[in-house]
């Protein structure tokens, strides 16, 4: 799919700086790898649990979960058994109604190598612990899921007196102890990486039987191994890297991609716009103080102009006041109390909606990649009701910009600055 995306420049000033093409590199290092983001199709994260999955992990309270649902509103029942199981790679192409009707609901998996085994995870730039789930767990843990044995591994090594905790703000949270063992992406290897053993994990991450564990990647500040932080796989390897970034861009239609070292220029179109990125919460966090509703005037975000640009999130969560503003135009769209959320009927042609990207860009989000699952049927009219990508993020200090906005770009998350890159994907 051609993405109608386009990066505005809204002052000319900046042109100059910005014409500068992405010319050749200095070939300090030759080194850049990349990795298979694959789509999958058989993950049941419906509307709803995406966005709670997402306010658990930046522990906000959401908005309300209480109070008298729509009576024209039926919604699905999502049976996970129901959803059949597909292959990795081509599941979009799938005919079978019940993976129809969740296709929206993806989450991006990749291949790690960890001493020498091969686990499905989540990569992950808004956290920074890579754990593992693994063969010492109590089995109710790890039914239906590839682990990591460490007894079958020859480089595994204990730490001694460490362990972790990650606490998402409520119910979730993973808790364990730590090792080292050598792992690799995309054929790059690092040995000795830090890796987080969960001894228990909650619910969410016994049921999602895709994932194994997480690669975190956002900075290693915020990595929660005692008795100190540890650094992420990311920042081991930057150094050993021809450029010390990674990138993603993640294809709506079915596989994205990871890569680390390099910015692939056949990747995107027209130019990378830098933007600086504020390090100190320990996320890829930027300033975005402007937004437009389709071809609405630019307007100033009023509470919480910062945004982190999240591949572990699903959604795009956004402030109430540019959730009402969005909303607002698009007809019987409204805030469903059951599902948790903003549905509308999915016939509705849905608005762009454009953001600031720092201090000199912004990038709108077509309508149509807004649009995240068909969650019910109107018991009224008999069509289906579509539950957003964009949603609520209840008051947090900041707003997450998950896969609904990252889908649209091609970013670099790059070490220098640090800043982040963004550019219409080819
Ligand atoms: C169902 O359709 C009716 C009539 O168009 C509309 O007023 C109502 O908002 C719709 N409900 C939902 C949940 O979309
Ligand atoms: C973005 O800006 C930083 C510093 O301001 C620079 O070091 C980095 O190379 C730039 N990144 C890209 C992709 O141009």
């Amino acid at each position: 799919m051609r993405l109608l995306l386009s990066l505005i420049l809204l002052l000319p000033l900046s042109y100059d700086s910005l014409a500068a093409p992405t010319a050749l590199r200095p070939q300090r290092k030759s080194r850049s790898f990349r990795v298979e983001r694959v789509r999958r199709s058989d993950y049941v994260a419906h509307g709803p649990s995406a966005l709670s999955k997402a306010h658990r992990k930046f522990g906000i309270a959401p908005t309300s979960f209480t109070g008298v649902d729509l009576s024209d509103f039926e919604p699905y029942e999502v049976a996970k058994s129901a959803v059949l199981t597909t292959k990795d790679s081509d599941d979009d192409q799938t005919g079978e109604v019940a993976a129809k009707s969740v296709q929206n609901n993806v989450e991006f998996i990749s291949t790690v190598t960890i001493g020498g085994q091969n686990v499905p995870m989540d990569f992950d730039t808004g956290s920074a612990d890579m754990w593992v789930l693994n063969s010492n767990m109590d089995p109710s843990y790890i039914q239906g899921h590839t682990v990591y044995h460490p007894d079958k591994s020859s480089t595994y090594k204990a730490v001694e007196n460490s362990n972790f905790e990650i606490s998402y703000g409520d119910s979730s949270w993973v808790k364990g102890t730590v090792c080292t063992d050598t792992v690799s992406i995309g054929g790059a290897t690092i040995t000795d990486q830090f890796i987080g053993l969960p001894s228990a994990v909650s619910q969410a991450f016994v049921s999602d039987t895709n994932s194994n564990g997480l690669v975190g990647l956002a900075f290693s500040s915020m990595n929660t191994f005692q008795p100190g932080p540890q650094k992420t796989f990311f920042d081991n390897i930057a150094p050993d890297l021809e450029e010390p970034v990674f990138t993603s861009l993640l294809r709506s239609g079915g596989i994205g991609e990871y890569e680390f070292g390099a910015i692939d220029q056949s990747k995107y179109t027209g130019t990378l716009v830098n933007v600086s990125v504020d390090p100190s919460n320990g996320y890829w966090q930027f300033d975005t103080k402007l937004f437009a509703v389709g071809s609405g005037p630019l307007q100033s975000v009023a509470d919480t102009p910062t945004a982190i640009a999240d591949t572990g999130t699903s959604l795009m969560l956004v402030s109430d006041q540019i959730l009402n503003a969005y909303y607002g135009q698009v007809e019987n769209a409204r805030y469903s109390p059951s599902s948790g959320g903003y549905i509308y009927p999915c016939s509705a042609d849905l608005p762009s909606l454009t953001v600031a990207l720092g201090d000199k860009y912004q990038a709108t989000i077509p309508g149509s990649m807004i649009k995240f699952a068909e969650v019910g049927t109107n018991t009224t009219t008999g069509g289906t009701v579509c539950y957003g990508g964009l949603q609520s993020s209840s008051g947090s200090s900041m707003m997450v910009f998950g896969d609904v906005f990252l889908k649209a770009l091609f970013v670099v998350f790059d070490q220098r600055g640090p800043s982040l890159a963004f550019a219409s994907p080819k």
